[in-house]
């Protein structure tokens, strides 16, 4: 188990490697009114303390369900485990160096967690002077690109240690585009039509990850998500040009799968373009009532199927609401369990999502 952990917060805290030695300061070091704790505009640290799910991601760990999890794995207290807190809390869980001189730990998911730790830029960035360039050079993380966003939420959002799901751990699904449609944005200039770049990158991401947990430790489940994942991605016009045609050579496939998470960021979108391809991936409803068809094979091609319509209508604005969100939902039904997947009633949905676009 501790191994486990440590693998998460390497992934978290030194996905850049030059993360290693810098230390937090605090999201108060962001909070002044002239700073990010200011009106429209500067009100980035409100949006976050308000209405961002991360800024209370530690609450949870104190309520009942997260003591049953912890039961079962005999931890006294989630609050104070760093098997917990690592991802609900992570200042908490950092070694005492790397918090700054006079700065106490934050808690929940802060403004370092994402932008990476403040200390090499907190000063020099505000200066009118230093450009983008400069200042992730200075240490703070690029976020502008899906595949750099993807790197970061991936280290909570797509890994969790083992045995934390057969203590009852939600299992932790990576949807990118979804995850940042959800969140209150304390950012400008995204469009809708940078969901699908967000889709393909996130999807790509999760691929690269797992097909490297797959490399450290085998594992039949792993392996079957990341032939679903490699299978979706196929049917994208970059995933077929950058992935190769088999997933045997993981290593092969992980440095694929990083040339098209970095890729997306290229692609352009447009309207028309997404439909087509949530008309190429619900092309696939024959495959699900073939008979011959492997069903678990299926079940894990489904489980990639519904957030990919999802994501993709994210960039229909039409789509939001009514008959789509039915069909959506009832895809979604089919995934609740094993036993609730028949892929015969699965390929109907499918084949009825076109219909019901804008
Ligand atoms: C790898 C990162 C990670 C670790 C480690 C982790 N969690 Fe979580 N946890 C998450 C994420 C991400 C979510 C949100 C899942 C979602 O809704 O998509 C979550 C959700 C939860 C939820 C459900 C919250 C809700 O609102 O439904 C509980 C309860 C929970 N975690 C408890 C724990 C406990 C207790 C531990 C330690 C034993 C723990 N977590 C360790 C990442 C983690
Ligand atoms: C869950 C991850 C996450 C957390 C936590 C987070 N941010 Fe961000 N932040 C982002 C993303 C993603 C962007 C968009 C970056 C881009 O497009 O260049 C962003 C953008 C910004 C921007 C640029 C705003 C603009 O108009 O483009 C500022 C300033 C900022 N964040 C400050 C903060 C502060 C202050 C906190 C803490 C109070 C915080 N962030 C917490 C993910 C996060
Ligand atoms: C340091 C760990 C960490 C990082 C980095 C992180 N998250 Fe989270 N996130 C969490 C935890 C833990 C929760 C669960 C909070 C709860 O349920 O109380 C969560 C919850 C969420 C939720 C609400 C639950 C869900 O899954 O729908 C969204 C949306 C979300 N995160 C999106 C993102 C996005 C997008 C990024 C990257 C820009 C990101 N997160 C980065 C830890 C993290």
């Amino acid at each position: 188990m501790r191994g486990s952990v440590r693998l998460v917060v390497f992934l978290i805290f030194l996905t850049l490697p030059m993360f290693a030695a810098e230390r937090f300061t605090g999201f108060q070091s962001c909070a002044s009114s002239g700073c990010h704790g200011g009106g429209k505009g500067d009100d980035q640290l409100w949006t976050w303390m308000k209405k961002d799910p991360h800024a209370r991601a530690d609450s949870i760990l104190g309520a009942a369900r997260s003591k049953r999890i912890g039961e079962t794995l005999g931890i006294a207290d989630p609050v104070k485990s760093e098997q917990c807190t690592v991802c609900h809390s992570p200042m908490q869980s950092a070694a005492l160096e790397r918090l700054a001189a006079g700065v106490k730990a934050n808690r929940g998911v802060s403004c370092e967690a994402c932008h990476g730790p403040g200390e090499k830029w907190l000063r020099f960035h505000t200066r009118p002077d230093v450009t983008h360039a400069q200042r992730v050079a200075a240490g703070m993380r690029d976020l502008s690109q899906p595949a750099q966003r993807g790197n970061t939420c991936a280290g909570c959002h797509l890994h969790l240690p083992a045995g934390l799901q057969a203590a009852g751990h939600p299992e932790l699904r990576f949807e990118l585009a979804r995850q940042l449609a959800e969140l209150p944005p304390h950012w400008t200039g995204d469009t809708p039509m940078d969901a699908p770049r967000a889709w393909i990158a996130g999807q790509a991401v999760s691929l690269r990850e797992l097909a490297w947990r797959a490399q450290k430790t085998p594992d039949e489940g792993i392996t079957a998500r990341i032939r679903a994942l490699h299978w979706m991605l196929g049917q994208t016009e970059s995933g077929k040009s950058a992935l190769p045609e088999s997933v045997e050579d993981l290593s092969e496939l992980r440095s694929a799968a990083n040339r098209l998470a970095t890729g997306a960021s290229k692609t352009r979108w447009t309207e028309l373009l997404v439909k087509g391809q949530i008309k190429t991936i619900c092309d696939n409803a024959a495959m699900f009532r073939d008979a011959a068809q492997d069903a678990v094979v299926l079940r894990r091609r489904a489980e990639v199927v519904v957030p990919a319509i999802r994501a993709l209508a994210l960039a229909l604005p039409g789509a939001k609401g009514g008959k789509f969100d039915e069909v959506i939902r009832g895809m979604e039904d089919q995934l609740r369990s094993p036993v609730s997947f028949t892929p015969a009633t699965f390929a109907a949905l499918l084949e009825s999502i076109p219909a019901v676009l804008p």
